[in-house]
């Protein structure tokens, strides 16, 4: 994104010797050379009532899982990594990482101005806190924007990987161009992350990821292509942190999140397939099954570059969407379609928990305008943030991520019937919100509006209108969707013949997998649908299977 030459930074100037010695000064105790134990030799610092410790490591790289930057603003931007010489434990009983009674332990921390770290323009310590699994979530500001910077992290004698991270361009300053990658759904089980590998080749300025990074569930026996750790459904905070750890341990992931800033929401899977606010779609109680999203929010935050001063998670709830302005040029908003949701609709045994399909005459609980996939209070917060996108006028792009399908598909029933079913799981199950939704983009006029989504495993896009499904209504956004790092997607020729019951559909496609690459200037958004050519193949290539854009102040998309 920066196309000008980085300004010269003032500030402290600190070498990496300095640095490291800072870091180590405290440390007593001797070295425990020729150990075979992974494990911290902790010290307390001499002549301080300081509770954190540092560590002197015996062996096993304290960093195995890496390092990841996230939610850039123009003066900063949050850092993160994770203590966890041996982050995936050996059952399901004995989780990875480091034994919680140790405390937390310092860690030490450089931001450069270049990636050899010769200017080092801040450093310090954070905690790596023993409660959220000794992750480090550090939140940086009064940086220069609009620049990279590099970063890395020393607990004791461990040096973490360089990362990368970036400042954004103030809100309406001037910025000629952005590149997006969006992805989502990578179930590890499924194949490789080659399609992480080929988006991070892309080096774009920054990643969107829209849901499901992890899947809890596991494949029949001999059905994975890397099978879960442990075998096991991730359903407690033991469960849900293997699987995080598993997943960072991809050498393609971690590359990603070393190399490029990502912003993030979540699906269902990264609690449990199809769960609704606080409805399993199992049929736990409520009261049961928020002890489990508790557990699935944390080990989220525990691995994901997030802002702790906003989505440090309060037991089950965790405030995820937020906007980003980014200059003159864009403005994302991102939005959390699960945790907030209603229950869906005519949901109930003995064979109706999570998604189904359901048609107007069977369940019109569908249709009740009290019901909202964001949540009533998200909604007023959207359409506030759409209004005041609009008076202000600052973005030339309106970007929407979030996880599920928005526009209508309507599936045909049968003979002798001749109605429709509507799948309740995603925007179709709550059509009030999504004509709220459209409403106040239509009213307020609000420049290029793009929602961005997830889910289905699938490439679509999308004309958004009014009213869904009349295409005589006025058009209102346009909607893309990514397909999938990994996951299989749906039938191809089932969808396909249902296509002309659908006029809103301007392409579908769900036999790839891959992500979406878009590129942004003042003049158009363009998107191309990259693609994978073999999920089984660790050394798959990249293609791009269409690309589609959607000039300035002209609605709908053309394909190129
Ligand atoms: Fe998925």
């Amino acid at each position: 994104m920066p196309r000008r030459p980085a300004p010269p930074i003032a500030g402290p100037l600190l070498t990496r010797r300095t640095a490291l010695r800072l870091a180590g000064s405290g440390l007593i105790g001797t070295s425990l050379i020729g150990s075979t134990l992974a494990t911290p030799f902790i010290a307390r610092a001499a002549g301080t009532a300081a509770t954190a410790r540092q560590a002197h490591w015996r062996s096993g790289d304290p960093f195995s899982l890496g390092v990841a930057s996230g939610e850039p603003a123009a003066d900063g931007f949050v850092l993160w990594t994770r203590l966890a010489p041996e982050p995936i434990g050996n059952d399901p009983a004995k989780p990875g990482g480091i034994d919680p009674r140790i405390g937390d332990i310092d860690v030490a921390y450089e931001i450069a101005a270049d990636p050899d770290f010769r200017i080092i323009h801040r450093s310090g310590a954070v905690k790596a806190e023993a409660a959220y699994a000794h992750s480090v979530h550090l939140e940086l500001s009064g940086l220069a924007p609009n620049r990279p910077y590099w970063y890395r992290f020393t607990s004791g004698d461990a040096v973490s990987r360089a990362g990368r991270a970036v400042t954004m361009p103030a809100p309406g300053a001037p910025l000629d161009r952005l590149k997006i990658a969006v992805a989502c759904c990578s179930n590890y089980e499924r194949g490789y992350f080659s399609a992480y590998r080929h988006l991070t080749d892309e080096q774009p300025d920054l990643v969107l990821f829209l849901g499901d990074y992890i899947y809890e569930k596991v494949l029949s026996p001999g059905k994975a292509m890397r099978p879960h750790s442990h075998g096991a459904i991730a359903a407690d905070l033991h469960g849900y942190r293997d699987r995080y750890a598993q997943y960072r341990l991809d050498a393609d992931l971690q590359r990603l999140h070393a190399e490029l800033p990502m912003l993030i929401t979540l699906d269902d899977h990264e609690v449990q397939n199809d769960y609704a606010g606080e409805w399993s779609e199992t049929f736990d109680t409520p009261q049961h099954f928020l002890q489990r999203r508790a557990a699935a929010f944390q080990a989220f935050y525990e691995h994901m570059p997030v802002r702790p001063s906003r989505a440090r998670p309060q037991g089950p709830d965790m405030r995820i969407y937020e906007r980003f302005p980014i200059g003159d040029l864009a403005e994302i908003t991102m939005l959390d379609g699960r945790q907030y949701r209603d229950r869906q609709a005519c949901y109930g045994p003995p064979d109706r928990g999570g998604g189904h399909l359901e048609s107007d005459a069977a369940c019109p609980e569908r249709l009740d305008p009290a019901r909202s996939i964001l949540g009533m209070a998200q909604e007023r917060w959207l359409h506030d943030g759409i209004a005041d996108a609009a008076r202000r006028g600052t973005a030339r792009w309106n970007l929407f991520g979030q996880d599920v399908l928005v526009a209508q598909f309507r599936q045909p029933q049968e003979a002798p019937r001749h109605d429709f079913v509507y799948s309740t799981d995603r925007w179709d199950g709550y059509p009030a919100s999504r004509a709220r939704f459209m409403q106040q983009l239509h009213a307020t006029a609000l420049r290029n509006p793009v929602v961005l989504s997830g889910d289905i495993h699938s490439f679509w896009s999308n004309d958004l209108h009014l009213e869904a499904g009349n295409t005589a209504s006025p058009l209102v956004a346009s909607e893309f969707v990514g397909t999938s790092i990994t996951s299989p997607g749906p039938d191809y020729n089932t969808l396909t013949s249902w296509l002309p019951d659908n006029p809103e559909v301007k392409f579908f496609d769900s036999r790839e997998r891959g992500y979406m690459a878009l590129d942004i200037t003042h003049d158009s958004l363009t998107v191309h649908f990259r693609t994978i050519s073999d999920v089984t193949d660790p050394k798959a290539s990249l293609s791009t299977l269409r690309s589609f854009v959607i000039e300035n102040g002209r609605l709908g998309t053309t394909s190129v």
